[in-house]
């Protein structure tokens, strides 16, 4: 199978990798990240998520992280969004697209969304037409592909039922998570098989969370599948707070390593991108996720 020749980074750190967060990060960090990462070259960074600020206090300055983004032609600031409410909000803030976010299991869409995978999908398809209907672009998130954190093992057939509603209902690109990070390549190809038959690849794409560290290898799976876009978080940051014990996604600095190795296309500067990962470490006082950002940081120290 021929890998594809170029790869499209969706980068979650300001959302996925945020959300998780304990204390509050301030708006004005968020925004930074942000800048940072499009002058690294990204040009989709999910921004932030008009949820309920009771669920994800972390999210509760939506709005003021979307008026001070200093927004960069070509670059996409996809924002979450749960139902009406929340797309009322992401429309008020300026938002040019949403991602509708569902769940592969009952019981994660109950602890995520409060509500059964078909109620969800009904708010989903509300959100989707009233989204649409104002020239928005709609992306739709699959959580819990690869297992759950309270059913266990997940069929591929799960994944492809929520999959066919979202495209249904209108969304140009759908996301195949591994919210818990336990996925191993075979699985994955699985899922990603099995939902191929029902939605091209170039409409696909990879969120792979990386607690059991199969996330490369998962996201390599996912390429021979002929996948070309994937989420990742700068510096391996975040969690989902529904899933006890998930850590964050593949960090996006491993991704552009290993792509770079393969010779895949990016248009993603390594160097700026370790870069915008130091300085959300800095603030937020940790280290880097990234194996790679870490080698290539001891390397230059040598
Ligand atoms: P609910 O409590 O059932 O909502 O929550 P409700 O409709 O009954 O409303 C209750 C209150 O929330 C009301 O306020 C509403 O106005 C308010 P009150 O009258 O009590 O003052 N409310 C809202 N406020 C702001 N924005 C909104 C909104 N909706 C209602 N949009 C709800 C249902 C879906 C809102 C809630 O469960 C929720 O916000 N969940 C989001 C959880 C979340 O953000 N999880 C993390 C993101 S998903 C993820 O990380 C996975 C992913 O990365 C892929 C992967 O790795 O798997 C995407
Ligand atoms: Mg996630």
């Amino acid at each position: 199978m021929m890998l594809p020749k170029k790869v499209k980074l969706v980068e979650v750190g300001p959302r996925d990798g945020l959300q998780n967060e304990p204390t509050p990060v301030p708006t004005a960090v968020k925004v930074e990240l942000i800048h940072r990462l499009q002058d690294a070259g990204l040009r989709v960074i999910e921004a932030t998520a008009f949820v309920s600020p009771k669920w994800v206090p972390q999210m509760a300055d939506n709005a003021q992280v979307m008026a001070a983004i200093r927004r960069k032609p070509g670059v996409a600031y996809p924002v979450l969004v749960p139902n009406r409410k929340g797309l009322e909000g992401a429309l008020a803030a300026g938002a040019e697209e949403v991602v509708v976010f569902g769940a592969a299991t009952e019981s994660f869409s109950q602890k995520n969304t409060n509500c059964s995978i078909a109620e969800g999908l009904a708010r989903f398809a509300e959100v989707a037409r009233g989204a649409l209907a104002r020239g928005l672009r709609v992306r739709g998130d699959i959580s819990a592909c690869l297992g759950c954190p309270y059913e266990g093992d997940v069929s591929p057939e799960a994944a492809v039922r929520v999959a066919r509603a979202l495209d249904e209902m209108g969304c140009y690109e759908i996301t195949v998570a591994d919210t818990i990070g336990v996925g191993t390549p075979g699985k994955t190809r699985e899922v990603f098989e099995a939902v191929s038959k029902h939605i091209p690849p170039e409409r696909l794409a990879g969120h792979f969370h990386d607690t059991y560290g199969q996330a490369l290898a998962n996201t390599y799976a996912a390429l021979e599948c002929g996948i070309a876009t994937f989420d990742s978080s700068v510096a391996g940051l975040g969690g989902c707070p529904y899933a006890k014990g998930a850590t964050g996604n593949v960090a996006t600095e491993d991704v552009l390593y290993m792509l770079n190795g393969l010779g895949i296309e990016t248009g993603i500067d390594i160097e700026k991108l370790i870069a915008a990962g130091d300085y959300i470490c800095g603030v937020l006082g940790r280290a880097t996720h990234s194996k790679a950002a870490r080698a290539l940081a001891a390397k230059k120290a040598a």
